[in-house]
């Protein structure tokens, strides 16, 4: 049997698509295994999770660095410590530098159907546009922000009454099982990319 996929999930906030990793895994649905996580800022909820399961936690902020260059290499050294299999960020905030982007593959999830409405605000943004559907994508990180690799797309409906925290909550529970979805899918079948074609599955990863 082949060993569970490493994964370190970086993360900034509530870390609820975390805690669908590490409860899938938990249930053993995951062939996957949180090895770390790693976030830019103390005191997180995030991290309080992570602590909760007993998987180890490390904390790398930006402000501690001269610079995003030498804050990017102490990221990857501390990633690195852990050997993981696979990188995800998990509503973690910051652009990643090339350092560590050059070593790991990274798989995000954005909470909007992409190319629309990339960025930060990408539930705001298609609210405001008055798009009918969004939802959430899955996607490998590149040097841009939410450009790389598509894997899968979920949809979700926008209601008339809907606001920015109603429409969110609603992403979030798809992107939650998208998320387990997609890492059981590559951790089973491995993946590969082609151009930016990504195919998950079935190949001898
Ligand atoms: C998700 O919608 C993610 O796509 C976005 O921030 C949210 C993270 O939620 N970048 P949580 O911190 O995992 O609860």
């Amino acid at each position: 049997m082949r060993a569970p996929l490493r994964l370190l999930v970086l993360v900034s906030g509530a870390g609820s698509l975390l805690q669908a990793l590490i409860d899938a895994e938990a249930a053993g649905s995951l062939a996957a295994q949180v090895v770390a996580v790693g976030a830019d800022r103390e005191g997180t909820t995030g991290l309080e999770r992570a602590s909760a399961a007993g998987v180890p936690t490390f904390v790398e902020p930006v402000s501690a660095h001269a610079d995003r260059a030498t804050w990017d290499r102490a990221l990857a050294d501390r990633v690195g410590e852990h050997a993981p299999d696979l990188v995800i960020t998990a509503g973690f905030m910051k652009i990643l530098g090339p350092r560590l982007l050059g070593r790991w593959t990274v798989l995000n999830t954005h909470p909007a159907l992409l190319p629309s409405f990339p960025g930060a605000h990408g539930v705001r943004d298609a609210l405001a546009y008055g798009v009918r559907v969004t939802g959430s994508t899955a996607h490998l990180v590149d040097a841009g922000v939410d450009t790389g690799p598509i894997i899968e797309q979920r949809v979700v409906a926008i209601a008339d009454d809907d606001t920015e925290a109603t429409l969110h909550e609603r992403i979030k529970a798809v992107e939650r099982e998208m998320l387990v979805d997609v890492v059981t899918a590559m951790a089973t079948g491995g993946w590969q990319v082609e151009g930016r074609r990504v195919r998950v599955g079935g190949a001898v990863g």
